[in-house]
């Protein structure tokens, strides 16, 4: 049976000070009234280590929000899967819209960015998504397959370790989010694809998750459809109360 998951993704926010407060109030939140699904929180590298050594494993995991492309060397500035892993993180977003549209990062990128966090023990946390103008051309399903071949190169078994997040970018972070309906469409066809690649079995048990503007207010309506299975929050994880507002989705 495949898991219903909240993860939150805090993008650039949060000094370190301020990430380990956060951390912390959340874990006390999550430890006193214990969650029905799995929370992950992926936050900027320089927090990893010490919001791993916060967080009770039991309520509460850790994941990145990229890793580098490449295994190590010289490659000033970069980040590898290898490092993440070494803080106690064991999640690592991939192929996000704002990385995919501000750094560039193609098909190819994001299959070597998958191997190497698999090889590293990481769970992808793998983007899709389409913009404004392919939804307005009907051609939200043709652009999330072509998404998916960076991690349709995987064998059965890594793809087994993959949790998708289907993201309209036109929802992200614009209060405008995807109706159920709309959610759920584009999920069932994800998970088509998915079973077409991979079979029925694998299809049935890979978590996707819904992002773009999920709140309290929207959650339920969302994940209370059968081929949603969560969230991926960004903004509305940046407050304990909305956050976890959204976990209380599964209640
Ligand atoms: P948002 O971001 O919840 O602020 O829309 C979601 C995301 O980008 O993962």
């Amino acid at each position: 049976m495949r898991k219903n998951i909240v993860a939150g993704n805090w993008k650039m926010n949060k000094n370190l000070q301020e990430g380990i407060a956060l951390a912390k109030e959340l874990n006390v939140a999550l430890v006193a009234d214990k969650p029905n699904c799995e929370v992950i929180i992926c936050t900027p590298f320089i927090h990893l280590a010490s919001v791993a050594d916060i967080v009770d494993p039991a309520v509460l995991a850790v994941g990145a929000e990229n890793c580098a492309d490449k295994v190590s060397g010289a490659y000033t500035g970069e980040v590898s899967a290898e490092m993440v892993a070494s803080t106690g993180a064991k999640y690592v977003i991939l192929g996000h819209s704002e990385r995919r549209a501000y750094y560039h990062e193609n098909v190819e990128i994001l299959a070597e960015k998958t191997k190497l966090a698999l090889a590293n023990r990481l769970k992808p946390i793998f983007c899709i998504g389409e913009v404004l103008e392919e939804r307005e051309a009907n051609k939200q399903n043709e652009v999330v397959a072509a998404q998916l071949a960076s991690v349709f190169s995987l064998s059965p078994e890594d793809f087994s370790k993959i949790i998708l997040a289907y993201e309209p970018v036109w929802a992200i972070g614009t209060g405008k989010t995807a109706t159920p309906e709309q959610a759920q469409e584009i999920h069932a066809h994800i998970r088509s694809l998915v079973a077409a690649k991979y079979g029925s079995e694998i299809a049935e048990n890979t978590s996707i998750l819904y992002g773009g503007s999920c709140k309290p207010s929207n959650a339920k309506e969302l994940f209370a459809n059968p081929d949603v299975d969560g969230g991926l929050i960004g903004g509305a994880a940046l407050q304990v109360a909305d956050f976890k507002g959204i976990i209380d989705a599964f209640k």
